[in-house]
């Protein structure tokens, strides 16, 4: 199983919720890979293997390293292939490549089968390593912040994700939008919440996610202490959160 977690836009929560979300499965016992698919590298950096990687995702896409030649095992205990910087290059080496959307989905199918989920960290842009990441999910979710401005670039976002299904990946499927950095504390804030709510369920019905993710200062902190917010603070409302939005994950797939 795939799963892309996507947005164009930055600072969404793409990354927490990828690291989270592999951390959080694996405790309940499956075979996650983490892929990190941004250049920045943020889930990478966060796993504290910023640069010591010997191989990266960029070997895989741009040398013919076999996908199981770059995985790593994390400090989390799950697998894991490091970005890297040449991601950003990924645009212009493709550029005459006819079957340049299917170069990853070729590439995972020889290590689809050693794990139960696949979590691909996506870069925030419309670009072609996204797409490539699009046509290898069988699932993606969609993390989104209670702002006005986190909607605008949505709809670029499912044109995107709309063509791919189109030409492309027939079989991918929406799991869920999830809101993140959600701040209870306000009342204009939660207006604005409420509000978002409201326009992603217009959109997409009941493909939000129950689950909400708190805006807490221990999700920012992890990262610096190279942990999962699974294991710097497991009793914390951002571990049950985690752990909440893997198992309406794991029911909404196994529905589909
Ligand atoms: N629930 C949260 N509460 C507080 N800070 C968060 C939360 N989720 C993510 N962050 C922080 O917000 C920033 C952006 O999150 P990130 O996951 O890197 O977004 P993206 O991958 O979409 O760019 C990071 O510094 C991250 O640590
Ligand atoms: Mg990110």
């Amino acid at each position: 199983m795939v799963i892309s977690v996507i947005n164009n836009k930055g600072g969404t929560g793409k990354t927490t919720t990828s690291l989270n979300l592999s951390a959080t499965l694996t405790n309940m016992g499956y075979r996650v890979l983490l892929i990190d698919l941004d250049s920045q590298s943020s889930a990478t950096v966060a796993l504290g293997r910023g640069d010591d990687n010997k191989s990266t995702i960029a070997d895989i896409l741009f040398c013919g390293l076999p996908a199981s030649g770059a995985v790593c095992s994390s400090s989390e205990n799950f697998d894991f292939i490091p970005g890297s910087i040449r991601l950003a290059d990924a645009d212009l080496v493709f550029a005459d490549c006819p079957d340049r959307c299917n170069i990853f989905r070729n590439i995972l199918s020889t290590i689809r089968d050693d794990y139960d989920y696949i979590i691909c960290d996506c870069p925030p842009s419309l670009s072609t390593v996204f797409v490539n990441s699009l046509v290898a999910s069988d699932f993606f979710i969609v993390p989104v912040t209670p702002e006005y401005l986190a909607l605008q670039g949505f709809s670029n976002l499912m044109r995107t994700v709309n063509l791919v299904k189109k030409n492309v990946n027939n079989d991918i499927r929406l799991i869920g939008v999830l809101l993140t950095m959600v701040n209870p504390r306000f009342t204009r804030d939660r207006k604005i919440t409420r509000e978002i709510q409201e326009l992603i369920k217009e959109e997409f019905g009941d493909s939000l996610f129950k689950t909400k993710i708190i805006r807490n200062v221990m999700q920012s902190e992890a990262p610096y202490k190279n942990k999962t917010i699974i294991n710097y603070a497991p009793y914390s409302t951002g571990s049950r959160e985690y752990l909440s939005l893997a198992k309406e994950i794991v029911s909404r797939i196994k529905e589909n």
